[in-house]
């Protein structure tokens, strides 16, 4: 098949690329190669690949870059978390408008595929189990709480203790901060299309994705990443909150093949998938895994917080083993290992 790859240079586009190309697929790359979101100037696509340098909101430039294809692999997105409420109008513009421009060139196109990265933040504070309510939605965490080291969303309806649950697809969508309305934003869009196209769309909700190439020092790199810079200058990993919230750190090997069968396999209505690695890790044990590999400094535990930040938050990806056969295959200490040695 012939896809469009947008967002083909950046962290997990790269390796959604290589899949691509691995399992005997022509791919077309539109990627604006901004600044903020590509760590390293410039990026050569490999042979065979052709390369448009362009926004995603650049209506012209993505009708060019769809012609001839059979399918969209859209990645290209202003990831992590925001830096402060000055960051909204970009991430709703790079965001939400690029996927509306996409959505609306696919339509003149007639390109009826479309896989898109979304993300598990679009649950918010996922799921916990009470043992009174049992599976419950906990609300925001506030300020107040944060600040005085309460760090364990209580249960909404009788405040107390929750004990962990894995997210399902269905799990209603509670989107805490900007970047998480944007991916939410783009997975309506795309299901409005679908409506309207009688397009497909398989929406990834990724985990942590962590791996090779991961974006360093910067305001959005992940926590993986930002733990592996601190301890190859020497420095100890600081862990926020108290090291016990819980995240599912997925290699970007099993991410990339996970879009590739989506983006193969998928072929009627609209579906999310989650992309997990099916074994949730906490943070503070995952800063003393890289620190054990880099034989650096122990982690500290600081207590500091971010207001936009989820607890808890880990998948189950049955649905994308069983409907689409995928299966993770880089073991956490393996994957860390190697991030470690990269
Ligand atoms: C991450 C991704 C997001 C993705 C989501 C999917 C990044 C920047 N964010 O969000 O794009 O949609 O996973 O689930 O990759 N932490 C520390 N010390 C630090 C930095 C962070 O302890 O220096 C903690 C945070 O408080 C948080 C955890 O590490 O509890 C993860 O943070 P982060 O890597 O920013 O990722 P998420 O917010 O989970």
């Amino acid at each position: 098949m012939k896809f469009l790859l947008t967002g083909g240079a950046g962290f997990i586009g790269q390796h959604v690329l290589r899949r691509l190309l691995a399992r005997g697929h022509d791919v077309r790359v539109l990627d604006s190669l901004r600044p903020d979101v590509h760590t390293v100037a410039g990026w050569t696509p490999p042979a065979d690949v052709e390369l448009q340098v362009a926004d995603v909101r650049d209506a012209p430039a993505v009708e060019r870059a769809l012609q001839g294809v059979d399918g969209v692999v859209h990645m290209a997105a202003k990831v992590g978390l925001g830096v402060n409420i000055g960051d909204l109008p970009d991430y709703a513009s790079s965001n939400d408008v690029g996927t509306a421009v996409l959505l609306a060139a696919m339509a003149r196109a007639s390109v009826v595929r479309l896989t898109l990265a979304s993300s598990m933040v679009a649950y918010g504070e996922g799921v916990g189990q009470c043992q009174e309510h049992g599976a419950v939605t906990p609300g925001p965490r506030t300020e107040r709480a944060l600040a005085s080291g309460q760090f364990e969303p209580p249960c909404p309806q009788c405040g107390k203790p929750l004990s962990p649950a894995l997210v399902l697809e269905s799990a209603p969508l509670d989107p805490r901060n900007a970047y998480a309305s944007s991916k939410v934003a783009q997975e309506f869009y795309a299901a409005n299309w679908a409506r309207v196209t009688g397009g497909t769309v398989a929406a990834l909700r990724y985990h942590n994705v962590y791996g090779p190439g991961m974006p360093r020092d910067t305001p959005y790199a992940g926590v993986a990443a930002i733990f592996t810079s601190a301890l190859r200058r020497g420095e100890a990993p600081m862990v926020f909150e108290d090291g016990g919230q819980r995240r599912d750190f997925v290699h970007v090997r099993d991410v990339a093949a996970a879009t590739v069968l989506a983006a193969e396999k998928h072929v009627s209505g609209v579906r999310a998938f989650n992309v997990g690695s099916g074994t949730p890790r906490s943070v503070g044990e995952m800063a003393t895994a890289l620190a054990l590999s880099l034989q650096g400094p122990r982690p500290i535990i600081t207590g500091r917080y971010r207001l936009g930040d989820v607890r808890h938050i880990t998948a189950d990806s049955a649905r994308l083993k069983t409907e689409l056969g995928w299966r993770p295959e880089v073991e956490f200490s393996a994957g860390m290992a190697e991030l470690a040695a990269a």
